[in-house]
């Protein structure tokens, strides 16, 4: 299987995964790394890693549907089975998602249906819940929403700031994303009626 990730930054997710992945041996390659921004650091891991990379730069499109429709282009050169977004910070468009219905996933650092959006740790943090985590969903048209994979869950600490809840997250984030995709790649999720069925997993 062909694994494609998105990325805009980090990429301590997409890295997480591609180690998995050659370590675990799944039946799946991660088959090229694209950012939207040229600089993102985690594209000099994935070229260490041979792994192809790509730019496309949301700045060179004059509108949202021309941006989306250059990056399926870039996407689809890779033969993708699976696209996976990694901390990748654009607003996708209907059209895109609908292109790669049940085979776009994204991480959430939240428990959804809790804190969709930007700033979720400062989200729970004013909220004041004790618990919180992180969320990987299929992507839907609607932000944040969609059929959830799996979720990993962390204790909100007295004295929390957003910076140690961001990393206490961050380090479930690492486990749950590689477990999320190789469930994927091994043929293992179904999709029915917007719930996730996971098969084998009693
Ligand atoms: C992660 O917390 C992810 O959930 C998100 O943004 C962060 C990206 O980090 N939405 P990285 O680029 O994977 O290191």
């Amino acid at each position: 299987k062909n694994i494609v990730i998105l990325i805009s930054g980090r990429g301590s997710n997409m890295e997480a995964v591609v180690r998995a992945c050659e370590a675990e041996k799944w039946p799946a390659r991660v088959a090229a790394v694209i950012s939207n921004k040229a600089d993102a650091k985690g594209l000099a891991f994935a070229t260490a890693h041979g792994i192809p990379t790509a730019v496309v730069s949301n700045k060179d499109y004059p509108t949202r549907e021309a941006f989306d429709a250059a990056l399926q282009t870039v996407i689809d050169g890779f033969q993708p089975d699976l696209v996976v977004l990694a901390g990748f910070m654009r607003i996708l468009t209907a059209g895109f998602v609908e292109h790669y219905a049940g085979r776009l996933l994204n991480i959430h650092p939240s428990l959804l249906p809790a804190f969709p959006g930007l700033a979720t740790h400062r989200q729970a943090l004013e909220a004041g819940v004790l618990e919180h985590g992180a969320t990987v969903h299929f992507v839907t048209a609607e932000l944040d929403h969609g059929p959830v994979v799996a979720q990993a869950r962390v204790n909100v600490l007295p004295g929390d700031t957003e910076e140690t809840l961001a990393a206490r997250v961050l380090v479930e984030e690492h486990k749950l994303y590689p477990y999320a995709v190789r469930l994927c790649v091994e043929d293992r999720v179904t999709i029915d009626n917007g719930q996730v069925t996971v098969a084998g997993n009693n």
